[in-house]
């Protein structure tokens, strides 16, 4: 499709187009030829090509705390759903993960988690340090949901270097339609916004193919992902969890997945970009598709393999089973059949040396 072609064309030459193109583009993606597909995909992949090379940079995750005060609606963790397993990791176990996570050769440490007011700031500052000092070259990524400001720069202060906290969709209407009404798309942006400021690379992001979601909520994301210009944006499918109200809605597509990947890397060429659990979870290949897509960056799992089973955002999640080095070295195997390699590096954007701005 010719014109399908020149928009991708102008976004891969401009890095943006006006929300009339965008919507355009995005609206023929349900009936692209193959040729086309692979031609945005090609683009998309020459440009993390010609930022990050064949590296691809790991992200070793550790789901502390399956608590969760909130209620999303998609989320299996949500506070209504009875039928959960919950379970904390003390300081130990979580010091004790990162180690092993060090010896696999991970330099980052993702700490994961629902919103448990369990962990005081003082206790979440502890185990951030107590990294920090065991591995002072390790990057150290909070994902823990909404604080305060406050709380954001004493995080910070103890060495906190990243910050992950998907916006989930840029649409007010959207955002009422998947969240009860205590929570609110203004707070949620004013807690990006602040954790930006304060100094965090900031990781934004939203599912693909979530309920009530329509076209113009994709151009709102890409309007406020452009305006908050996140150094990392995680994306996935939607994939519904039995025990949520959206048990019977349908999942996000690999195909929208992959088109929205790739239109993500066009638009933002230096932002480090996950091939996330969920896209493997809905394709076998789903994580090498989506590095082929324009991602580069891959999180493995680093949790105790007793509490695995019980962090189900969703239904069907892949690597419940597996050891942490099992997931490692798989992730490793399947980069290099794609022509990556998996790098033993911090990952920092582009913008930052040493996790500071310069
Ligand atoms: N399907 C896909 N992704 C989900 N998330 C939560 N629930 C689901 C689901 N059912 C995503 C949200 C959240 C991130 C941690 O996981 O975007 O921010
Ligand atoms: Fe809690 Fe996060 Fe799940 Fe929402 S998405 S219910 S904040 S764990
Ligand atoms: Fe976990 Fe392949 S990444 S087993």
């Amino acid at each position: 499709m010719q014109e399908f072609r020149e928009l991708a064309d102008k976004l891969n030459r401009e890095n943006d187009l006006t929300r009339e193109e965008f919507l355009s583009m995005i609206s023929m993606r349900g009936d692209l030829a193959k040729e086309d597909r692979d031609y945005l995909y090609g683009l998309a992949r020459e440009k993390a090509d010609s930022v990050y090379g064949k590296d691809i940079y790991l992200r070793g995750l550790i789901e502390f705390t399956n608590f969760c005060r909130n209620n999303c609606l998609y989320c299996g963790l949500r506070r209504d759903n009875r039928n959960v397993n919950r379970y904390r990791l003390t300081k130990e176990q979580i010091l004790e993960c990162a180690d092993r996570g060090y010896d696999l050769n991970f330099r980052t440490i993702v700490l994961q988690g629902g919103e448990d007011l369990h962990y005081s700031d003082a206790e979440i500052c502890e185990i951030v340090s107590g990294i920090k000092e065991l591995h002072p070259d390790c990057a150290v990524t909070l994902s823990i949901g909404e604080k305060s400001r406050k709380s954001y720069e004493e995080y910070f202060r103890a060495g906190a270097d990243r910050y992950l906290l998907r916006h989930e969709t840029a649409n007010e209407e959207h955002y009422g339609r998947l969240h009860p009404s205590e929570l609110s798309m203004k707070n949620r942006m004013q807690c990006l916004y602040d954790l930006k400021e304060i100094g965090y690379q900031v990781g934004a992001g939203f599912m693909v193919g979530s309920p009530y979601q329509t076209e113009d909520c994709y151009a709102d994301d890409f309007a406020f992902l452009h305006e908050l210009q996140p150094e990392m944006i995680g994306i996935g499918p939607f994939i519904p969890h039995h025990e949520t109200p959206f048990k019977d809605e349908k999942k996000g597509t690999l195909e929208d997945t992959l088109f929205f990947l790739a239109v993500l890397r066009l638009s933002f060429p230096d932002a480090l970009l996950p091939a996330t659990t969920a896209l493997g979870t809905i394709h076998p290949l789903g994580r090498e598709m989506g590095i082929q897509a324009g991602a580069n960056v891959i999180m493995p799992n680093l949790s105790p393999v007793s509490v695995r089973k019980d962090y189900l955002l969703y239904d069907g999640k892949i690597c419940t089973g597996d050891e942490a080095a099992e997931c490692r070295h798989c992730m490793e195997l399947r980069m290099e059949k794609i022509g990556y390699h998996v790098v033993t590096a911090r990952g920092d954007h582009a913008r930052f040396v040493e996790g500071r701005l310069h």
